[in-house]
């Protein structure tokens, strides 16, 4: 396949395509409370990057596999994202008040419409991924490896885990070992998810998704090391959210740990290692996922 776009082309064609399904991804015609049915929408449509339904979208391809099938399983990971972000706004955890250029969640409709929104985001993303199947047909034994890797990846040993350890590091952290754990399981292992989730649409071998999750660990810790740097010497128009927000939290991050200098420097190794790794993975087309790559470790926002 040539890529003859650049890779904004290509970002902002995605995010089209990822944003005109994930306004009809609850059905219209399902009964509904109209606030939780705003609220979720609310937070889903408010803008956002939309970086992980784009490397679902971006593994099938480089697999050669059907993006119209991979697009459900694009929507559910984005919503299981999206409940994240609703849930690590509020009070309890990291009491922020922007989100993605607009009030938070909390903020328009209270704590308790916020939690159940978010429960009800992550619910419907295991209804999403059945899509792929129902809709699409791609195989239940495919479509049921995602499901499992859903739970895998984004529950208590995932990406909840690593909200989890990140609650109880506020307390002080020591080692950059267990920093790194936080920032693995808190924010690659929905990235990591993502590419593996878009290669099993395409019925991916086991040495690919291998491949594929070194990528996703070592681009997510980079993404996870840049969200730190950016906390302290971003914009706050830019990014859409507060900055200084790890510090009002006393939280524990890289450039804390080692520096801003030593940060910077950490996510361009990181890159060249994701990359080095997705090389291993004999991808019909992989340029696609290095130029994403590249395209994250410069991003400021
Ligand atoms: C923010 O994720 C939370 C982190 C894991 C750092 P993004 O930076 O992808 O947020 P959106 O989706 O663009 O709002
Ligand atoms: C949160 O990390 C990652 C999630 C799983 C939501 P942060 O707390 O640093 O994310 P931001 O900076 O609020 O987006
Ligand atoms: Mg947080
Ligand atoms: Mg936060
Ligand atoms: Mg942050």
């Amino acid at each position: 396949m040539k890529t003859t776009s650049t890779i904004q082309e290509y970002i902002a064609s995605h995010v089209d395509m990822v944003e005109a399904a994930l306004i009809q991804a609850l059905p219209a015609k399902w009964d509904v409370p109209s606030s939780l049915r705003e609220s979720m929408n609310y937070s889903l449509m408010a803008g956002g990057k939309r970086l992980r339904p784009i490397m679902v979208l971006a593994a099938a391809e480089a697999l050669g596999g059907s993006q119209a099938a991979a697009l459900p399983v694009a929507l559910a990971i984005e919503m299981v994202h999206t409940y994240s972000l609703v849930h690590d706004d509020l009070p309890a955890m990291d009491n922020d008040d922007y989100r993605r250029g607009k009030l938070t969640n909390h903020k328009v409709y209270g704590e308790a419409m916020a939690i159940l929104a978010g429960d009800a985001l992550l619910t419907q993303a295991f209804y999403s991924v059945t899509r792929a199947h129902r809709e699409h047909a791609i195989p239940a034994e495919r479509v049921l490896a995602i499901t499992e890797e859903l739970a895998v990846y984004a529950g208590a040993r995932g990406m909840v885990g690593g909200q989890a350890a990140d609650m109880l590091g506020e307390q002080g952290l020591t080692k950059l070992e267990e920093l790194e754990f936080i920032h693995l399981h808190k924010t690659s292992d929905l990235i990591v998810f993502s590419l593996r989730a878009g290669a099993h649409i395409a019925g991916a071998t086991e040495a690919q998704l291998s491949a594929l999750t070194d990528f996703g660990n070592a681009i997510g810790l980079a993404f996870q090391i840049q969200d730190d740097i950016l906390d302290i010497i971003g914009d706050e128009q830019k990014l859409g959210k507060p900055v200084k927000s790890d510090e009002k939290q006393q939280k524990v991050t890289y450039p804390y740990f080692i520096g801003l200098e030593a940060s910077e420097k950490k996510v361009k190794e990181l890159t060249l290692q994701a990359k080095a790794a997705l090389l291993q993975a004999d991808l019909a087309n992989p340029e696609r996922l290095l130029q994403l790559a590249d395209y994250l470790m410069q991003r400021d926002h």
